[in-house]
């Protein structure tokens, strides 16, 4: 290259790298709209005819009855339990697949009984677009959100769908190609670019997904959806038409929020997000108020109540959901760590911000709680073994303690696993891909709050009868908790839980009984789980080759007992021609009340809520 060339090459590139280095604010800005959401596990495939209910009786949880000290605690590899490797795996690639959207509401087919009280409808997320032209995206994550509604009124169902009109959405849809990076998948710059403007598109700033696919949100009594970005989209839930756009960042300095906010009873929400700033990364709690002061607001009125330095501030944790009791929030810091310079330097190096996401269990859990009236930090130092977690399942206090249920792994490497080619294994390889993750499982920590210099060392200072779970002093003043599991032994046959729900109207932040969730015997949730956390005993609902999503309570109007009202789940099938369908389980009984079949491809989804008519 003559040197006239190379002097104008190396001013380019000297130009591009400043410009990179005067972007770095805008990357660590934008950071939060690529961290990812949610998680899963299972085990062997059912192999039963029709409907099979398990109702087992009371067993006992197998408690770590550990001696306190952290030196004591079992290792993690001691803790873990062991699963038979199933083999023959379903292939269930068809429910990770491309559909078309429906528009317009289409009527479905009841079988059994929908009941008449149940008016409203069941809003639902999740991915249902994974290529656009010539390019395919590399993780579940990625896929654009699409937007489901069933609504049921009078004893009828109807089903719509629409896919979120977000910017990443109208971009790809408008280039024909992937032109927005996703968490799992780097945008390839432009083909139609010469060689040198493909190398120079690496300094550009990339463009930030807005792709909602997680959950849907209230804030204000208006509907969100909501992945971990940096924004929001604002929905209509009568007709799923994509409203308005929000960037957390224009009303409180955080760069997102979870999409699985905590709610009170008067509107007011509690979410948690990440900022990063010159003194590195900072978590969050926000406070969003519960009314509007006039009809066009958003988030105004939102603060940051508390801000909470990570142990390495360069490496600050991933977090998918948090706690919520009647006075504090609860935070748990895990060893899934987030390398911020990785991420930033992503598109530079050629790799998807997935990259810069490592389990790291040389790091120990760490619990912080936040009294969510003052924003105080308690003192206590609370540590457990490294675990990971995605959903938490309840929080409630207790004499001067938090009770905290949550579904937990030995092993945060999951994330990792469900890349799409993955998902779509079939035989042998999708048995290994199975066998090859952790599974997750209920348990239950307790965090003694008055811990001081004046209580004892190597003493169990869980003072509640109902529970195993142990907190015991160490000489340093930490406070090393060891749970008790939420369910009976064997439960490793279904695969463990994921995706738990309560009647959260009534009993989220307050002492509980029921919980419910999806059994994982396969990659996606298989059945649906009742648990009841008094006696360990649970109930079980499935069908061979078919999938149901996140059971939703619904609680029966003027209901005195916990579990009076009905479970909703939509279940699919990759099996052609079987109908998807909205199931309506008796929340007491868990038997079948009917459901409601829908003559649409449907894909696997994630998160969702159900809005009252
Ligand atoms: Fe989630």
């Amino acid at each position: 290259m003559p040197s006239s060339e190379r002097n104008m090459f190396s001013k380019i590139l000297l130009s591009a790298i400043s410009l990179l280095l005067a972007n770095v604010r805008y990357f660590l800005c934008s950071l939060m709209q690529f961290i990812p959401a949610r998680k899963w596990v299972a085990d062997p495939p059912i192999m039963g005819n029709q409907q099979t209910r398990w109702n087992k009786d009371a067993s006992t949880g197998t408690s770590h009855q550990t001696q306190g000290l952290k030196n004591f605690l079992p290792s993690p590899s001691k803790e873990q339990i062991t699963f038979h490797s199933p083999k023959g795996l379903q292939c269930i690639s068809p429910l990770i697949q491309t559909v078309e959207e429906t528009p317009e509401p289409i009527p479905a087919k009841i079988k059994g009984h929908i009941p008449k009280w149940i008016n409203g409808s069941l809003l639902r997320n999740g991915p249902g677009k994974f290529e656009f032209g010539e390019d395919k995206f590399n993780h579940w994550f990625d896929g654009m959100a699409l937007l489901h509604q069933f609504q049921l009124e009078n004893g009828t169902v109807t089903y719509r769908s629409k896919f979120l009109q977000s910017s990443s959405y109208l971009t790809n849809s408008q280039h024909n190609r992937i032109v927005v990076s996703e968490f799992g998948t780097l945008a390839m710059p432009d083909p139609c670019k010469s060689v040198f403007g493909r190398f120079m598109s690496r300094f550009e700033m990339p463009q930030p997904s807005d792709n909602a696919s997680v959950n849907y949100v209230v804030y204000k009594g208006d509907y969100y959806v909501s992945n971990e970005n940096i924004f929001m989209y604002k929905v209509d839930p009568e007709t799923l038409e994509t409203k308005e756009k929000v960037d957390w960042s224009k009303f409180v300095a955080v760069n997102g929020a979870t999409a699985h906010p905590h709610y009170e009873s008067d509107g007011t929400t509690y979410n948690m997000g990440n900022s990063y700033g010159k003194h590195g990364s900072r978590y969050n709690i926000i406070q969003v108020p519960p009314q509007k002061s006039k009809c066009s607001d958003t988030l105004e009125g939102a603060k940051v109540l508390c801000s909470i330095a990570p142990m390495d501030k360069m490496r600050p944790s991933y977090y998918h959901s948090f706690g919520m009791s009647e006075n504090y929030i609860i935070f748990i810091e895990q060893p899934i760590k987030l390398n911020i310079l990785q991420i930033i330097t992503s598109k530079l190096r050629g790799k998807a911000i997935s990259d810069g996401i490592s389990w790291e269990p040389q790091y120990d859990t760490c619990f912080h709680v936040v009294n969510k009236h003052t924003g105080e930090v308690l003192p206590g130092q609370w540590y457990s073994k490294p675990f990971a977690t995605f959903h938490q399942i309840n929080a409630f206090e207790d004499n001067g303690c938090v009770v905290l249920d949550l579904c937990c792994q030995d092993d945060g490497t999951t994330l990792a696993t469900y890349k799409l080619q993955n998902l779509r294994k079939s035989g042998e390889g999708l048995d290994q891909i199975y066998n090859s993750i952790s599974r997750a499982f209920p348990r239950r920590f307790v965090l003694p709050l008055n811990v001081n210099s004046d209580t004892p060392v190597g003493k169990n200072l869980n003072p509640l009868p109902y529970t195993l779970a142990r907190a015991v002093k160490d000489a340093d003043g930490k406070v090393w908790c060891t749970h008790e599991n939420l369910h009976p032994e064997g439960f490793e046959k279904v695969g463990g839980l994921e995706f738990p729900q309560i009647n959260y109207s009534r009993y989220n932040g307050r002492r509980y009984r029921y919980f419910y969730g999806c059994g994982f015997r396969h990659l996606v949730g298989d059945s649906l789980i009742k648990v009841d956390v008094e006696t360990k005993n649970f109930k079980i609902w499935q069908e061979d080759g078919s999938y149901p999503s996140e059971p939703v309570f619904v609680p029966v109007p003027n209901a005195t007992a916990e579990d009076s009202g009905v479970i909703l789940s939509v279940v699919v099938s990759p099996t052609e021609n079987q109908s998807a369908f909205l199931l309506v389980l008796d929340a007491e009984t868990f038997r079948e009340l009917g459901r409601a079949e829908i003559a649409v491809q449907m894909p696997y989804g994630f998160h969702g809520i159900f809005t009252s008519h």
